[in-house]
């Protein structure tokens, strides 16, 4: 596996692959963007882009824009050592691990969310967050230039604005979108839940908890959103809520679940740990 810091070394590697590997034919290249401690959903994002691709490279780079002031930058889990062997070891080919001067510039040019579905749910709490959040995806993009990039369904919002950016403004890449990978009793797995206190991480079973209550409402025949996302709330109950919403899969607001265009997204707060899932129905 080759390591690589700098955006130009990266460009300039790519550009020789071919020829330094011996490769021939069309390839394609996989890339999966992430902010490292790496967990078994990110491995699985690895592992499908292994599946389909020549060439899988992996980013690991806490983005700085997309955290808000106070926010967890600085204590951000960084496990650098870690990361390398689960990469080398998940057979990725290319590991680039920038520095945020690497990466910005001291005054910069703009990508900012869309008003409608930039600013609702996660965009209501964290406002800029999907600025910070879309300008890195755009940039890196850029400087890896995939055939198909891996985003989990676990950030729904983001990926939902990832693939309106793509689509917006005429990207070539491929967005992939994969399941959420989850602990055995139901808990998404995500970087955070290192945070959790052994109460906290039990706490935090309600999440999944009120998402599974609400698949067995809709197998039961009640696809009413208010009845639904009140019985969530109980289940929730007495966690900081963010939001509950069920929305369709454009984002927008919707009166009765419709099976098949449907998303129900939860953010909660376990002791100071911001916790997000959601299913798709
Ligand atoms: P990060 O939180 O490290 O996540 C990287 C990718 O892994 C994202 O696409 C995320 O949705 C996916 N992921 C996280 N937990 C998952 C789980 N339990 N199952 C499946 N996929 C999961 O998301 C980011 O980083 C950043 O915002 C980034 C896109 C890299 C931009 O900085």
């Amino acid at each position: 596996m080759k390591i690589i810091s700098t955006p130009l070394e990266l460009k300039e590697y790519l550009k020789n692959y071919d020829k330094t590997v011996g490769f021939q034919g069309n390839r394609s290249v996989g890339f999966v963007p992430t902010m490292g401690a790496l967990h078994e959903g990110h491995i699985t994002l690895i592992k499908e882009a292994r599946k389909a691709n020549e060439i899988v490279i992996v980013s690991i780079f806490v983005n700085p824009t997309q955290f808000l002031k106070g926010e967890d930058l600085d204590k951000y889990p960084r496990k650098d050592e870690a990361d390398k062997k689960i990469c080398e070891l998940s057979g990725v080919d290319i590991l680039f691990f920038p520095n945020a001067t690497d990466i910005y510039d001291s005054d910069e040019v703009s990508i900012l969310a869309p008003n409608v579905r930039g600013f609702v749910l996660e965009g209501t709490s964290r406002p800029s967050h999907f600025n910070g959040v879309l300008t890195v995806v755009m940039k890196l993009l850029n400087i890896v230039n995939p055939t198909k990039a891996y985003f989990g369904k676990k950030d729904a919002q983001q990926l939902n604005l990832i693939s309106l950016m793509v689509k917006q403004f005429f990207m070539s890449v491929e967005i992939v979108a994969v399941d959420t990978v989850r602990e055995n009793d139901g808990l998404a797995l995500s970087s955070r839940n290192v945070y959790l206190s052994k109460e906290e991480r039990k706490e935090a079973l309600k999440i999944s908890s009120s998402l599974h209550i609400a698949a067995k409402m809709l197998s039961s025949g009640i696809v009413d959103v208010k009845e639904i996302i009140k019985k969530m709330r109980e289940i929730l109950s007495p966690l900081e809520i963010s939001y509950v919403e069920i929305l369709n899969r454009d984002f927008e607001i919707i009166k009765e679940v419709e099976i098949g265009n449907t998303v129900i997204l939860v953010e909660a707060k376990v002791g100071n740990t911001r916790l997000l899932d959601n299913i798709w129905l």
